[in-house]
């Protein structure tokens, strides 16, 4: 029988549905993640929790806005979120939405004990209301405006139920005295308890001024306040009312940022102490990624949107930057600057170029299987322990929620590895016997730091590892492999390398940031859709005939409409192939009068080399767009073909000459 593994559960904040996640709503998931894939390394049974608080004023607002439903907006929103967790390697185990059955239910029965143990009683809550908007403005004093709308906001007074806070003013004091750990870092924990030590006020928990939210059964038109919600999200996630069936209630740890740390360790502890229900462990508050000195939001412009960085440096150069860059706790600058110097010096230069001069040695060397070690010198055993060493040492920093400082000790071990290759220099030995046994020590030794680094770095970099630990011909997933049994010397010399492939190309700074700015740009001021095409839209940069006769008989165009359209015959100079866009190739094309840039969406069907010197149909009179970033300046017209709509470029049989007009 195999070891019972012990249960994790973690769980990031469950995050609002009336925007989109910038980077500090990413990097919140990034270090759960990391902790989850470090827990799996460490034999542990873990569920992590991610979601979308889908409810109140201001869901119900920008539902509005869009001219939807709330709960078509909702599921909308989900979606997205889910979606970007995906593109940046987030394997949470369970998405809760506030608005699911199970949530709904577990909120209620959640009230419903509260009641029964005398902790809710029916009360008035007065404050400043906007007529207008329809909400509370909170913080707000008789006579001040709308902070929304800036209109003149009115007191209202509305009839609420109200929860017994006040009672567990003791209870969690001594909570936290029985638990020095539960609030982390240790500064967070003194701001928290000097405020519960200014005593508690009871709390309004039901709204009857809001509509979208769960109702108090019995008792509507009353909703139930966001944070009691949201909260309870934690809870209904790992089986709500039959959570001891599931058993990872209670949670080990909650990650939030600094500004949601309240809810978390006073109000959420005192909703479970009044309902009689087991405590979570641990709440860690993280500090913010600032944006020119401010907490990004969405209001101030100056938010950070993750996908245009995935998109051109790769998820994982993401991920490392979010955790290599801040102390963890600790608030930190962002800027596109630091992230691509980053990128190039510890990445693309650092893990990348160690990795590729290795595999490329073995190649030439042993042809491409890993060699057995020849007789040890100090250097070789110098490098070892340093490795060695440094396993433990990673292992306690993970630990201890230090990434900037685990990933600091895989890096200095990449460095000191680069410079014993430089050092011992294999590729100027030659063929003689002994040379042969020290070029085998030395590239084996190569070999095997980058098996130890990438298991090491695997929570952060899973993409990455996992391409490593297969060019160096490991069996299994990295993710199952247990971290605990790491040692230096297990490489199995014999093994076959994987294809080299270069794992971080090296990109050029100032254009790297501008790609990114602009692919940014397009994402926060869409254009505004253009009207649904006929057939499925060509690939991008391209123009396509549709395979299959529409469906309806399109509108009839007369010939002036078609020569607005002037298509020339164009020569393809050169063609290269777009880091970060897997489905664009970056030409350039001579129409006759001039050489053209033209991205075009087919760099999965054509190999870049064979399209130099082809002549091809090029739309010339198209305004000029940019396409994850890169400027193109007219549109290569090519049919759509099959299901999936391959694009075929448009030709001649005859030779034609450069910059005829097709008509
Ligand atoms: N819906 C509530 C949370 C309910 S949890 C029961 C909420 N949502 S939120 O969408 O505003 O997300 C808040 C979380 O996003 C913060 O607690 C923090 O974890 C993260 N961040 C948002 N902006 C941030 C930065 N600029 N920097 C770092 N993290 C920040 O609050």
């Amino acid at each position: 029988m195999p070891e019972k593994k012990e249960k994790y559960y973690l769980t990031t904040p469950i995050y609002y549905t009336n925007g989109l996640p910038h980077i500090g709503h990413t990097y919140t998931t990034v270090v759960c993640d990391t902790i989850r894939r470090f827990k799996r390394m460490r034999g542990y049974d873990v569920v992590m929790t991610t979601g979308t608080d889908e409810h109140g004023v201001n869901v119900e607002r920008a539902a509005k806005k869009a001219g939807i439903p709330e709960s078509e907006f909702v599921a909308k929103m989900a979606s997205e979120w889910r979606a970007l967790w995906d593109e940046l390697g987030v394997a949470a185990d369970e998405f809760v939405r506030t608005t699911d059955i199970q949530h709904v239910r577990t909120v209620q029965w959640l009230f419903r004990l509260f009641r029964e143990n005398g902790y809710v009683y029916k009360g008035h809550y007065t404050g400043q209301y906007c007529i207008y908007d329809n909400a509370f403005v909170n913080d707000a004093k008789p006579g001040d405006n709308c902070p929304d709308c800036g209109r003149p906001t009115e007191t209202v007074t509305e009839e609420n139920y109200f929860f017994k806070l006040s009672a567990f003013q003791k209870p969690l004091l001594d909570f936290y005295k029985k638990n020095p750990d539960f609030i982390q870092p240790e500064t967070r924990k003194n701001e928290v308890v000097t405020f519960v030590e200014g005593g508690l006020k009871d709390l309004s928990i039901t709204r009857t001024t809001l509509r979208w939210g769960i109702p108090v059964p019995g008792e509507e038109p009353h909703v139930f306040y966001v944070w009691f919600d949201a909260l309870t999200a934690y809870l209904s996630a790992v089986g709500g009312p039959d959570y001891e069936k599931r058993g990872y209630w209670p949670a080990d740890l909650h990650v939030v940022g600094k500004d949601i740390i309240r809810f978390h360790t006073v109000y959420w502890p005192a909703f479970l102490m009044a309902a009689v229900l087991p405590l979570p462990m641990q709440v860690w508050a993280h500090g913010w990624f600032l944006m020119d000195a401010a907490k990004m939001s969405k209001s101030k412009g100056n938010v950070v949107l993750p996908r245009p960085i995935v998109n051109m440096l790769g998820m994982d150069a993401l991920r490392y930057f979010l955790l290599r860059e801040v102390v963890f706790g600790q608030d930190g600058n962002f800027s596109y600057d630091a992230l691509v110097t980053r990128y190039n010096s510890d990445l693309a230069n650092g893990l990348g170029n160690l990795a590729s001069r290795t595999v490329a040695l073995i190649e030439k060397n042993f042809a491409g299987k890993i060699p057995k070690p020849g007789p040890r010198q100090p250097q070789d055993d110098a490098l070892a322990k340093e490795a060695q060493a440094a396993i433990g040492e990673v292992l306690e920093r993970y630990d201890k929620m230090e990434f900037a400082r685990a990933l600091e000790t895989i890096w200095s071990v990449i460095g000191a590895a680069d410079k014993y290759l430089t050092a011992e220099q294999p590729w100027a030995l030659g063929s003689s016997e002994a040379d042969q046994a020290r070029k085998a020590t030395i590239l084996w030794t190569a070999a095997e730091l980058l098996r130890v680094v990438v298991a090491l770095a695997n929570p952060v970099l899973p993409a990455t590892a996992a391409k490593v630990w297969i060019l160096f011909g490991q069996a299994g997933s990295l993710d199952s492999f247990e971290l605990d049994g790491l040692r230096w010397g297990q490489l199995a010399p014999g093994a076959q390398l994987g294809k080299a492939q270069t794992l971080f190309p090296r990109v050029d700074k100032a254009e790297a940031i501008e790609r990114i700015e602009s692919m940014a740009n397009e994402e926060l001021n869409p254009k505004p859709a253009a009207p649904a095409p006929a057939a499925a839209p060509p690939a991008a940069g391209t123009v396509a005939a549709a395979s299959a006769p529409a469906a309806t008989t399109p509108e009839k165009i007369g010939i002036e409409d078609f020569s607005k359209v002037e298509m020339r015959v164009g020569q393809v100079k050169t063609a290269e192939r777009i880091v970060g866009a897997d489905k664009l190739l970056k030409l350039t094309v001579d129409i006759g009068t001039e050489v053209r840039q033209i991205c075009a969406g087919i760099a999965q069907f054509y190999e870049p080399e064979s399209l130099i010197g082809r002549k091809v149909v090029v739309v010339v009179n198209l305004a000029p767009r940019k396409l994850r970033g890169v400027e193109s300046n007219g549109m290569i017209v090519a049919a759509s073909v099959g299901p999936d709509g391959r694009p075929v470029l448009a030709g001649f049989l005859e030779d034609v000459e450069v910059g005829a007009r097709l008509k």
